[in-house]
């Protein structure tokens, strides 16, 4: 998406060998025409597969998975990372490995918030090493839904997500792929 990378291109900043940080537009502050662009871009790519219902994890993943969800038309679901108050026992957990701050985070979605039988879109900020993909998987299968793929905003590709999900055979669709960062420059994979 080349609005995307273009944005990425101006703003992002590479952290260290293997961190982008676009907390001016995604992460911390938030555009919301490029945030409903990429909700467009998400529900016409995944137009055919008849979503019921789109999930993904608080908090990153949550701007553009409500554009996601209102250009389906359909209802959008945040996991939680953290018990609520006013969350009940009758729920879904998954353990989310986070490589980054090498600890394991469970993630929590109330029974009612998603039915058996639906087609579930899972969507998130980035796809890194796949954890918190995998428990959003998890989350789905232990709940009796179908998983129609995954809509990631940036992938990097050198990380060990996409292997993960293609194991299981999860379409992914991912608006800008990074290839690598070389001398604090972001590198893109080809569009294909
Ligand atoms: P994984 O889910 O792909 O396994 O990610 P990983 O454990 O490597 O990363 C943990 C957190 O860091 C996740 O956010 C993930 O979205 C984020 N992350 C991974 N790579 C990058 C990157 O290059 N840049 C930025 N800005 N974030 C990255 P989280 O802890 O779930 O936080 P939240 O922002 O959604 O609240
Ligand atoms: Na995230
Ligand atoms: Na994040």
């Amino acid at each position: 998406m080349q609005l995307l990378e273009q944005r990425i291109q101006k703003n992002g900043k590479v952290i260290g060998e293997d961190v982008l940080k676009v907390d001016t537009f995604l992460n911390h502050q938030v555009d919301p025409q490029l945030m409903q662009a990429i909700g467009q871009e998400f529900a016409h790519r995944f137009a055919d597969e008849k979503v019921d219902r789109v999930l993904t994890v608080e908090s990153s993943g949550i701007a553009p998975a409500v554009f996601t969800a209102l250009a389906l038309n359909v209802p959008l679901v945040f996991a939680r990372k953290k018990k609520s108050l006013t969350l009940t026992d009758d729920n879904y957990q998954a353990d989310v490995y986070s490589f980054t701050k090498q600890e394991t985070n469970h993630i929590i979605v109330d029974k009612r918030f998603i039915q058996p039988g639906e087609r579930i879109l899972l969507i998130d900020d980035f796809l890194a090493n796949g954890q918190a993909v995998q428990g959003m998987l998890d989350i789905a299968k232990a709940a009796g839904t179908t998983v129609v793929g995954a809509g990631i905003v940036i992938e990097k590709t050198f990380q060990r997500g996409r292997t993960l999900l293609d194991d299981q055979q999860v379409r992914i669709e991912a608006l800008a792929r990074i290839k690598a960062f070389e001398n604090g420059h972001v590198v893109f994979e080809p569009e294909a």
